[in-house]
């Protein structure tokens, strides 16, 4: 159960939100349990339906619509390609085919050490810095924009170097 797992933590969230409202409060928990745990179980999305007394439909609706929630496990570091038209006028399709090459895997894979998992995604907001995407991994979301397929190969032994390979 997740208020018994992280109780300090699901209390300090709920106590933000007056008990007739704390429906609203399904995002920071969804958020807590995928920072603690990687992504998102079913049990715990069960466990933040029952928290927050909502439906388990309107948590996975949610889910199933943030790109920054995900239900399954998979790489270490979520590389989130923006292949949008206006990323797509600036090279981004060439950018994911040529980057999917070099790692061995196909738009929506992980790679083998399970380092490293690539998606397209829509609009992140820095259309003119294309080709761009977002790492979110252990230390959180960080933007990478004006990016060569040489640099984000560095980028990614740069991070296994940091000492936090897959685990
Ligand atoms: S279209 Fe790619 S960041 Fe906006």
């Amino acid at each position: 159960m997740l208020s018994k797992k992280y109780p300090k933590e699901v209390k300090q969230i709920l106590s933000k939100y007056p008990p007739e409202h704390k429906r609203s409060a399904v995002m920071p928990l969804l958020y807590l349990v995928q920072r603690e745990e990687g992504y998102l179980t079913k049990a715990a999305m069960q466990d933040v339906a029952k928290i927050v007394d909502i439906t388990e439909t309107e948590i996975a609706a949610l889910v199933g619509f943030y790109t920054l929630y995900h239900d399954k496990k998979e790489g270490k570091y979520r590389m989130q390609v923006c292949t949008d038209l206006p990323c797509a006028l600036r090279g981004a399709d060439e950018f994911m085919e040529s980057l999917c090459g070099n790692l061995g895997i196909k738009v929506g894979e992980t790679t083998a050490d399970g380092f490293v998992t690539v998606e397209a995604v829509t609009c992140l907001a820095a259309c003119d810095k294309a080709p761009m995407f977002q790492t979110q991994g252990p230390d959180g979301i960080k933007y990478h924009e004006n990016m060569t397929v040489d640099r984000t190969m560095e980028l990614i032994s740069v991070l296994k170097k940091s000492g936090r390979e897959a685990g």
